[in-house]
């Protein structure tokens, strides 16, 4: 057996291909199928000259997803899909699908989310699986190769981190027990054995908001680092994202292609330093005068584009009565482009005043939302590293700077509107700094014991940080939503499939 990906080192062989049916188009004498096997996608011609009756007849009988074997001979075709072509012998059903609930014409994203078990053989969401994948290897490759060790912090937690609000509790023989919101306490621990550690597991928060950034149950890659201080913490970080977008650019071309991502930020990224400003700074540049032109200039031109994009539209809805079947289907296919694009920048247009107006008003001491992330990552086309945050606003074990008022924090925003990808800090260091904390926090100080040792026992600066793997998926990926990022997403709402 060969996968289609295998084909390039097959030209002019006879293959045989296991797959399914992604696609058949069929007529009097010849049958279209685009055959799917998990690595790729291949348009196979059975033709009525090459194959016995049977196995023609056999083809005629495909519906989509239906599963089958294939035997042909490959040839080498530019136009077509990953650029050759099955020129079929033979052929056999293993099984004739029912009819496929997800047909080639549009379905709301509800329905598709009710059927993710299905959705997952379309090809964009394929496409983004195959970029996790590669993203996650290329996290392990990138913190492997210096000297990091894998290590695995537990789900089942006695104590929260990251703020009591969004905690799932659950019953552990009678005690409350809670699922892990960060592995990064536990990373602490590992770092003072290990010196340098990453966790990679799943994490949950009971985020009760609907966003297209929240998950419930999403995966975290939490790196900790004995004697690194806050600016060791941020190189590390910065070198860790352009590794993950130069493995990303170098092996998911198609799959990109597939997404119709727009590479060219990405691929500046390796040459740029990320912009790094204080939060003070960043509060700054949100409130500014030129951060609120920036937005009329946006709005003005969306306007612009709106304008445009609806005149085309009105020019081939005129042309589509009297055009050819193939022209027809080009037109019905860019006015369903037309009408997404329409909707998307309704919505930009609608939101702009509010964006403009929180940006204004913007309060320091707050944490930022998500539009005022957004509204602040317009004027940069790298990742932004914003430290030296309020403390009230950040977690009780970060370090504060000299004036006590300040965390050292350092979150990291993707651009294009991505919002957050990165949250971490150096560490407290000290016993009773971090004994006044926890109890300022209202902690119970008995469950902490064990963290508090970590500051009794040849305590030492340390940092971290967490990166949200969904997040970065769907960044990279250019997605809209987290919810195609990850196979199962786990949301408010949605619990099954
Ligand atoms: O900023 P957060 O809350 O940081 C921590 O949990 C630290 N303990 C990490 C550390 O220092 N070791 O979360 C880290 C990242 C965020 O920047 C975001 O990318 C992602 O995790 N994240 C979420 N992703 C999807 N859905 C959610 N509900 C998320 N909450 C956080
Ligand atoms: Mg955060």
């Amino acid at each position: 057996m060969v996968t289609i990906k295998q084909l390039s080192d097959h030209q002019d062989q006879i293959v045989t291909l296991k797959g399914w049916v992604y696609n058949i188009r069929n007529s009097k004498s010849i049958h279209f199928i685009e055959v799917r096997d998990g690595s790729g996608l291949c348009q196979c011609i059975v033709s009525a000259d090459d194959v016995s009756e049977k196995v023609f007849e056999a083809a005629g009988s495909l519906k989509q997803e239906s599963s089958l074997e294939i035997s042909g001979k490959v040839i080498k075709d530019d136009r077509s899909i990953g650029g050759y072509e099955l020129h079929a012998t033979d052929l056999k059903v293993v099984q004739i699908a029912e009819n496929y609930p997800i047909t080639p014409k549009e379905h709301g994203v509800e329905f598709l989310m009710e059927n993710r078990h299905l959705w997952l053989r379309s090809r964009r969401q394929w496409a983004a699986m195959r970029v996790r994948n590669e993203i996650i290897f290329a996290i392990h490759t990138f913190f492997q190769g210096r000297g990091f060790v894998q290590m695995d912090s537990p789900i089942f937690t006695g104590n929260a981190a990251e703020g009591s609000t969004t905690l799932f509790e659950t019953d552990y023989f009678d005690e409350k027990a809670y699922l892990a919101q960060t592995g990064q306490l536990y990373g602490e621990a590992l770092a003072m054995a290990h010196g340098l550690i990453y966790t990679f597991g799943p994490t949950f928060r009971a985020e009760k908001s609907k966003t297209r950034r929240h998950l419930t149950e999403f995966w975290m890659i939490e790196p900790e680092m004995a004697y690194y201080d806050l600016e060791m913490n941020m190189d590390l970080a910065e070198d860790m994202i352009k590794a993950i977008v130069k493995t990303v650019l170098e092996k998911n071309k198609a799959e990109l292609d597939i997404l119709e991502r727009d590479t060219t930020a990405l691929e500046n990224l390796a040459e740029k330093r990320f912009e790094r400003m204080t939060y003070t700074e960043a509060v700054d540049k949100l409130k500014s005068d030129e951060t609120a032109a920036l937005l009329d200039e946006m709005a003005a031109s969306r306007e612009k584009e709106l304008a445009d994009i609806k005149k085309e539209r009105e020019e081939i809805k005129k042309e589509h009565g009297s055009a050819k079947k193939w022209r027809k289907a080009q037109i019905d296919q860019r006015i369903k482009e037309i009408g997404a694009r329409v909707d998307q920048i309704e919505e930009d247009l609608r939101n702009i005043p509010g964006w403009k107006e929180s940006a204004r008003n913007f309060e320091w001491g707050n944490d930022f939302g998500g539009s005022d992330e957004t509204v602040l990552m317009m004027q940069f086309d790298v990742p932004l590293i914003v430290t030296h945050w309020p403390a009230e606003i950040k977690a009780f074990y970060m370090k504060r700077d000299e004036t006590d008022k300040l965390a050292l924090g350092m979150d990291i925003l993707a651009p294009e509107g991505y919002g957050e990808i990165v949250g971490g800090s150096q560490r407290e260091d000290d016993l009773t700094t971090l004994e006044e904390r926890i109890a300022e926090e209202g902690l119970d100080k008995e469950v902490f014991e064990w963290y508090l040792d970590l500051r009794r026992y040849g305590s030492v600066p340390h940092s971290g940080y967490g990166l949200g793997l969904e997040r970065t998926v769907a960044w990279i990926c250019g997605l809209s939503h987290v919810r195609e990022t990850i196979p199962f997403p786990r949301m408010l709402g949605r619990l099954r499939p």
